[in-house]
Formats: structure tokens, sequence, C-alpha cells
């Protein structure tokens, strides 16, 4: 299919984004991989399944945790199945990799840096090779239209190993960074079917204020956005709805620095007052 009308179909679920659906349809067509690097709510996984979609592929996600095993991602043999008629397909059950590689899918390889080398290896390997040896049932070969993108979040270090060399050699990395204002805004239009535009870009502008705040370590994404005009959009906006319904979204979401002394609940409080109650003395 031809980049402008993979654009085009794109453009319907995406806002903005151009020059990555871009970069990743040509990576595709050239089987470069790719990672996609961005904090949670940046639009990895929109973007991935929105491409899948275009380019008519199945979309095969997988998140990666260290107990992500190869094994896992290749399939298993059903004990049960294996008693009745041996080692072979029909007592074969197909992990999501070979899903992939034999429908012609797309890959997505969620918070790869939280999986087992070996399972990121084992892809990788799939990926260069078009084919994969599973014990006791043979080799697998992927059509040609197989293909992978992986992602992670470069705020998650916690229980995530570095990734091999051999990963970034033969990845191309894109990044996708938070999304403010207006494009932020036509988000969670797109997503909300709200139609209040007071209500949105003061939802964005609280948000993006989460982001900025001396009071975070951490602030929210769009995905809290989305959230809080869901839950907004048909009540009344009282500050006995609107704080609880802030608090409600985007206390487990941002992280507080560690020396600040107040709670997370000051800390959205104070960013929200001046935004959804403003006096005349405090404005925006
Ligand atoms: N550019 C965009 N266009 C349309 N929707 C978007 C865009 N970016 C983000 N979204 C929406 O924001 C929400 C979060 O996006 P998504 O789930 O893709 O984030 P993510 O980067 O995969 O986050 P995580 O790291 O937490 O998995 C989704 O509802 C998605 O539809
Ligand atoms: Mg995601």
């Amino acid at each position: 299919m031809e980049l402008e009308k993979i654009i085009g179909i794109c453009k319907q679920n995406l806002i903005g984004l151009k020059a990555e659906i871009q970069l990743i349809t040509s990576a595709i067509n050239s089987k470069i991989p790719v990672v996609i690097e961005g904090e949670s709510g940046t639009g990895k996984t929109e973007l991935g399944k929105t491409i899948a979609q275009a380019l008519e592929r199945p979309f095969y996600r997988v998140d990666g945790d260290e107990n992500l095993t190869i094994t896992h991602l290749r399939g298993w043999f059903d004990p049960p199945l294996v008693m009745k008629s041996g080692f072979g397909e029909k007592s074969y059950i197909p992990g999501p990799l070979v899903n992939a590689m034999r429908k012609g899918g797309l890959f997505f390889f969620n918070e790869v840096n939280r999986a087992p080398s070996e399972s990121i290896n084992g892809v990788l390997a799939a990926l260069d090779e078009r084919q994969i040896e599973v014990p006791q049932l043979g080799r697998i070969h992927a059509v040609e239209e197989f293909y992978s993108i992986f992602a992670r979040n470069p705020l998650e270090y916690v229980g995530t190993n570095p990734l091999p060399e051999a990963f970034f050699d033969r990845c191309i990395l894109i990044r996708l960074e938070h999304k403010t204002g207006d494009e932020a805004e036509r988000i969670v239009r797109l997503r909300t079917n709200c139609t209040d535009s007071d209500l949105i870009t003061k939802v964005i502008l609280f948000t993006d204020r989460t982001r900025s705040s001396e009071n975070f370590e951490v602030g929210a994404s769009v995905r809290a956005a989305i959230q809080l005009t869901q839950l907004l959009k048909n009540s009344p906006r009282t500050p006995d709805i609107v704080f609880p319904a802030i608090y409600a979204v985007y206390s487990g979401k941002v992280k507080m620095q560690s020396d600040t002394v107040k709670t997370v609940e000051n800390c959205l409080y104070e960013i929200a007052e001046p935004i959804f109650f403003p006096t005349d003395k405090k404005k925006l």
C-alpha cells in the first residue's frame, strides 16, 4: 500500500505524528525493526495498533515482564493433547510470536526493557532470520508481512534490564513526546466525543501543568485528561464534583518529588483551583 494511503487511514485515528507514521511505514517496508520510546500515555500503543490496521495486518501485543519467557512467545504443548496425539501441530498452542510469523502480523512488544534478554533476542532472531526453531515441532517460517515494533518507557527503571546491545544495533528509535495544548485537546475530543471546548481546554491546561509542576517528578498524560473529561462531561462543574474526580483520576498517575512535604491532594488542588474555579485575583 502506498505511503499516502497509509497516512490517510492513520489520520482518522491519530492526531499529529505524521513524521512518525512515515518513518515507521518506511521501516516496515525495509524490514527494519522499530523501538518506540515514550513516557506513559504518549501514544505508543495507539500508533502501533493504528499502523497495523492501516496495513490490514493482525496485531499481536505482549507486555514485557520477567515472566515473559521465549516459550510464552513461541507457544507450548498442551499436556492432555500431547497424551492424546503426541507432539505435533494438534497439541501445539501457538504463542503470539508464532501467530504473528505465520499470519503476517505486527508483533507489538510493549515494555520490552522489562522482558528477559532471552525473549528479546528470540524476537530479534525471528526478525533477522525470518524463521525460528520450536523444540518438538520444527522450524516455523515467517510470511513476508511479519514485522515487530518494540516499545519502552524511558522513565521505567525499576525491574528492567539493560537492553542487549544487539537490540539497538538492529532497531531504529522513534521518540514520542507528550502532546500538549491544541493537539492534546484534539486527542481528548477524538477519544471522548465531548463537544464542551471550555471543559477540554481546562482539563488539558491542568494536565500539562502537572508535568511542569515542581512538586511532581512525573506528571500526568493525555490518558488522564481523557478520563477526567469523560467523568466531567455530563456532570455539574462544582468543586464537590470536580475535586474528587481530579483526585480519583490523577493521584495514582502522578509521582511526587521525594523532597515535597505537601500531599498529592494539595498539590493537585493547588494547580486545579485557578483553572477550574478562577477568582478575580487568581486567574488562569
Ligand atoms: N497522537 C494521538 N492521537 C490519538 N490518540 C492518542 C494519541 N496519543 C495518545 N492517544 C490516546 O491516549 C491514550 C494513551 O495512549 P497509548 O495507550 O497509546 O499510550 P502508551 O504510550 O502506549 O502508554 P503506556 O506506556 O502507558 O502503555 C489512548 O487513549 C490513545 O488513544
Ligand atoms: Mg501502551
